[in-house]
C-alpha cells in the first residue's frame, strides 16, 4: 500500500528533533535496569579470581556462608547446570565468552568469576564476597604487550564464524613494494581500552516456573534472550528480556557476559529475584575490552603521490578461550585506489578476559594505523595530505570490485578544508603560532560499514488519535526511541507528541541489536512497512463501513496523508481523520506489521555500502610546560540521510570526544606480576570529559543512500570515532615534530 500512504506535510525526518524520552530522563522518571524493584529481591556480588593464570585448589566459603543475611555462596559445586551457547542463524546466539561461569577450576584471566555471594542486601553480599578465600596453583600470567602472532592455521574460528587470515589480496604486493620509488614501513600500536559507560552492567533475573525474566542493561535483547535460552535449556519463548533505558554501552553490552547466567542460575536455586550490578572495578575484568593491536603498514608510492602498493598486517591480543576478531583491515581494501594490496592478521593469546567490540571495532584501530601511514607518506612526499588522498580516491570498491552505493568523500574534504581554513596551513613543523602557543593541524579520513540486521515492527493507529510503534530493539542513548517515533510520524502524519514508542522488550516484534551502527538503517523499512500495513488495514475498515463515504469504494481508490483518509479523486480536503473512522467502526485500533531482511553478511552484495567522512584537528602545544590540548575539530560526515540532525550531530561530537580520549588518554594497563588491570577505576582510567572537549563543528552531507532503505539512512554511531586519532597525532607531529605511533600520546613522548 506504499503508493497510497502519504507522507505528512511536515515530516520530522531530517530535522533537529529533541529526544522524545528526554523529559523522562531529565526528571529521573526513566527506569534503568537497577531501578526496577521486586518483592523478595536478593543482591548478588561476584568474587573474582586474584590470579590470571592457574587453577583453584580450594575455595573457602565457610565464613561467608555464616554471615547473617547471606542466602548462598554459589560456586562450581552448587550453581547447577549451565549449558554452552552456540551461534545461530541471523546473527543470533552471539556471545564473546562461551565458557559458562564456573565450568571448570582453571583461571585464565584476572577477575574471572569464581564464586557469587547472594544476600538480603547489597552491603551484606559485598561483605560476604570479600571473605570468600581461594587457594590457587598459580602460574605466571602472560600479559606481554609486545605481540607476536601465535602459530594459528590459515583459517581460524571467530565469534562470527571462520575467517581466513589472508583478509584481502590483489596484484603482486611484494614486487610492487620492492620496486616502489618511495616507501614507508611503520608499525602502529593501539592499547587495550576498556568500555566505561556511566551505567555499569546490571542484571536482575527472576523465575516463574519455567519462565525466566531478565531485566538487563543490554544492547541486544533478542540475542541475549536466545543465548540465555540455550544456556538454561529453555525454548526462546520462555525467556523474556527487558531493557527500557541503557546508560550507554559502547559495545560492552552488545553480547551477553557471564554475570547474566550467574544471576539467572542463582535466582533459579533460591526461587527469588536476584540482582547483580557490577562495581566499576569489575568493568575491567569480565565484560570485554578493545584488544591491543600492533599493525605494520607498508606503502609504496610514486614521487607524484600515486599509491603503488599497500600492505596492512595486524596482530591483536585475544583471550585464552575466546575468538573475538578485531577486524582492523575492514576499511583497508576499499579506502584508496591501489593496484597491489595485501591485508593479513594474526592473533596473540594473553591471560586477559574476552575481547569485545568497542565503538568502531576493527576499523577504528585499523584506520588509526592506515590513516597515520597515509599522513606520514604525504609528509615524506611533500604533498598536502588532503591532496594525497584526492589523488588516490577510488572509483569503485577495489577490494570487492563493486561500485559504492554512495560515496562523497571528496566533497567531505572540500567542505572540511573550507570550514577549518586548511588552506592557511603552513606545513613546516612548529611554524604556526597563536597567542604564544604552537599550533598543530592534522587531518584524516574515515569510513564505517553500513548494513541492516533483520527487523520486524508493528504500528497501531488508535481510536484516540495516537499511534503506537513497537520493536524489540533498544535505545542505548543514541536516539532510537526518537527514530522510531519519527518514522511512524513520517508515514502516518501523526505528530511526534501523539506517537508512543515501545521497545526494549523481547515480547515485541524482533528488532535489531544496537551494534555496528546498524540499528537505524534496520528499523527504517520495518517501521515504514508496518505503518503502510496499518493504513491498508484502516482502508479496508473504511470501505467496509456502512453509511461511510468510503463504502463501496475499493481500497485502491483511497489515499492517506497527514492522518486523514480520503478518496483520491476528491483530494484530502474531504478526508476523514483515521481516529474518527475507528471510533465509528467501534474499533480500538488498526494494526500493521512490517518486516525487512538483513543485508549484513550478504555473500553476494550488488554494492559496497559504507559511510565516509573526514576530521580536521587543531592542537595547541606549549613546550615550556609540556601542555598539549586539542583546541578545535571540524568533522564532515557522509552517512546518507540523517534521520535526526540534532541527535546525529551529538552522536558525532560524542565520538570525537571519545577520539580525543583514544588519542591522548585511554589505555588499560595489566600488571605483569598478577595480570590485574592496574588502572581499574574512573580515577585512573582517564576518559576525555567536557574539560578536554574543544569546539567540535559537525557537518553532514545530505545524499540519501536509497540502496540501504527508502529513507536513505545509513547509521552514524561509530564513524565519528574512526580516523580522529590519526588526525590528532598528525597535528601533534605538525606542532612538535614528534611522530607518536603508539597510542595514547604521552607527555614523555613529546619531551624526548
Ligand atoms: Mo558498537 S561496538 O557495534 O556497540
Amino acid at each position: 500500500m506504499a503508493a497510497t500512504a502519504g507522507s505528512p506535510t511536515t515530516s520530522p525526518i531530517g530535522r533537529d528533533t529533541p529526544r522524545v524520552e528526554g523529559p523522562l530522563k531529565v526528571t529521573g522518571k526513566a527506569q534503568y535496569t537497577s531501578d526496577f524493584h521486586f518483592p523478595g529481591l536478593l543482591y548478588a556480588v561476584p568474587v573474582g579470581a586474584t590470579i590470571a593464570n592457574g587453577r583453584i585448589l580450594e575455595l573457602d566459603t565457610a565464613s561467608a556462608e555464616k554471615m547473617p543475611g547471606v542466602r548462598a555462596i554459589f560456586h562450581r559445586a552448587n550453581i547447577g547446570k549451565i549449558f554452552r551457547s552456540t551461534l545461530q542463524p541471523n546473527f543470533q546466539g552471539v556471545c564473546e565468552e562461551r565458557r559458562p561461569p564456573f565450568e571448570d577450576d582453571i583461571i585464565r584471566y584476572y577477575g574471572q568469576y569464581i564464586a557469587l555471594a547472594v544476600a538480603d542486601t547489597f552491603e551484606t553480599a559485598k561483605a560476604a564476597a570479600d571473605v570468600v578465600r581461594a587457594t590457587y596453583a598459580a602460574e605466571k600470567p602472560n600479559v606481554e604487550t609486545h605481540l607476536e602472532a601465535d602459530d594459528d592455521p590459515d583459517e581460524v574460528d571467530t565469534t562470527f564464524g571462520p575467517r581466513h587470515r589472508l583478509d584481502s589480496q590483489r596484484g603482486d604486493v611484494d614486487a610492487a613494494f620492492a620496486s616502489a620509488p618511495v616507501k614507508l614501513d611503520q608499525t602502529y600500536v593501539t592499547p587495550s581500552e576498556t568500555h566505561n559507560p556511566l551505567e555499569t552492567h546490571a542484571t536482575t533475573a527472576m523465575w516463574d516456573g519455567a519462565m525466566l525474566t531478565l531485566y538487563e542493561s543490554s544492547q541486544g535483547v533478542v540475542n541475549l534472550r536466545n543465548v540465555l535460552a540455550q544456556m538454561f535449556d529453555l525454548p526462546n519463548e520462555n525467556v523474556r528480556v527487558i531493557t527500557k533505558f541503557v546508560g550507554s554501552g559502547f559495545g560492552s553490552k552488545l553480547w551477553p557476559w557471564t554475570l547474566c547466567p550467574l544471576a539467572a542460575a542463582a535466582a533459579r536455586q533460591l526461587g527469588k529475584p536476584v540482582r547483580l550490578v557490577l562495581p566499576r572495578k569489575m568493568m575491567f575484568h569480565a565484560v570485554g575490552h578493545r584488544p591491543r593491536t600492533q599493525q605494520r603498514v607498508r606503502i609504496g608510492a610514486t614521487p607524484e603521490g600515486k599509491l603503488i602498493s599497500l600492505q596492512h598486517d595486524y596482530i591483536y591480543q585475544r583471550s585464552m578461550l575466546d575468538a573475538h576478531h578485531e577486524d582492523c583491515g575492514e576499511a583497508t581494501p576499499f579506502h584508496y585506489s591501489v593496484p597491489n594490496l595485501r591485508v593479513t592478521f594474526g592473533r596473540a593469546k594473553r591471560n586477559i578476559g574476552g575481547g569485545a567490540d568497542m565503538r568502531g571495532p576493527g576499523a577504528v584501530p585499523g584506520l588509526y594505523a592506515t590513516e597515520s601511514a597515509m599522513n606520514e607518506m604525504a609528509y615524506q612526499l611533500k604533498i598536502d595530505p588532503v591532496k594525497f588522498r584526492i589523488i588516490n580516491e577510488p572509483k569503485i570498491d577495489e577490494g570487492l570490485r563493486l561500485p559504492f552505493s554512495s560515496r562523497h568523500l571528496l566533497e567531505c574534504f572540500e567542505l572540511g578544508t573550507e570550514k577549518f581554513g586548511w588552506s592557511r596551513r603552513n606545513p613546516v613543523v612548529g611554524s604556526m603560532k597563536r597567542d604564544g602557543v604552537t599550533l598543530g593541524w592534522g587531518m584524516a579520513g574515515c569510513a564505517w560499514i553500513a548494513a541492516r540486521f533483520p527487523a520486524a515492527a508493528t504500528v497501531e493507529l488508535r481510536a484516540d488519535g495516537t499511534v503506537r510503534v513497537a520493536c524489540a530493539t533498544q535505545d542505548i542513548g543514541t536516539g532510537t526511541y526518537t527514530n522510531l517515533a519519527q518514522l511512524a510520524s513520517h508515514r502516518t502524519g501523526v505528530p511526534l507528541d501523539k506517537v508512543e514508542v515501545a521497545l526494549g522488550d523481547t515480547s515485541l516484534p524482533e528488532g535489531p541489536t544496537s551494534g555496528g551502527s546498524l540499528a537505524t538503517a534496520s528499523i527504517v523499512p520495518a517501521v515504514l512497512a508496518a505503518a503502510d500495513n496499518a493504513i491498508a488495514s484502516l482502508m479496508t475498515i473504511a470501505t467496509g463501513m456502512t453509511g461511510s463515504r468510503f463504502e463501496n469504494r475499493q481500497p485502491d481508490d483511497l489515499a492517506f496523508s497527514d492522518g486523514v483518509i480520503f478518496v483520491k479523486a476528491d483530494g484530502p480536503a474531504n478526508g476523514v481523520p483515521f481516529d474518527e473512522i475507528l471510533r465509528r467502526a467501534n474499533l480500538r485500533l488498526a494494526t500493521g506489521s512490517g518486516k525487512a531482511e538483513a543485508t549484513f553478511g550478504n555473500p553476494k552484495p550488488k554494492f559496497s555500502t559504507h559511510s565516509f567522512g573526514c576530521h580536521f584537528a587543531e592542537v595547541t602545544w606549549q613546550p615550556e610546560i609540556a601542555r598539549l590540548r586539542v583546541s578545535r575539530v571540524v568533522t564532515v560526515i557522509d552517512a546518507g540521510k540523517i534521520l535526526n540532525t540534532l541527535a546525529g550531530r551529538n552522536q558525532i561530537q560524542g565520538a570525537v570526544v571519545m577520539g580525543i580520549g583514544m588519542a591522548l588518554l585511554e589505555h588499560t594497563s595489566y600488571d605483569p606480576q598478577n595480570g590485574a588491570p592496574i588502572n581499574s577505576s574512573l580515577a585512573d582510567y582517564i576518559v576525555a570529559v567536557n574539560a578536554d572537549s574543544p569546539p567540535i563543528d559537525v557537518y553532514f552531507l545530505d545524499y540519501p543512500d536509497k540502496e540501504i532503505n527508502e529513507v536513505g539512512a545509513r547509521g552514524i554511531g561509530e564513524i565519528g570515532l574512526a580516523g580522529i586519532a590519526a588526525a590528532i597525532t598528525a597535528a601533534v607531529h605538525h606542532a612538535t615534530g614528534v611522530r607518536v605511533r603508539e597510542l595514547p600520546v604521552k607527555i614523555e613522548d613529546l619531551l624526548a
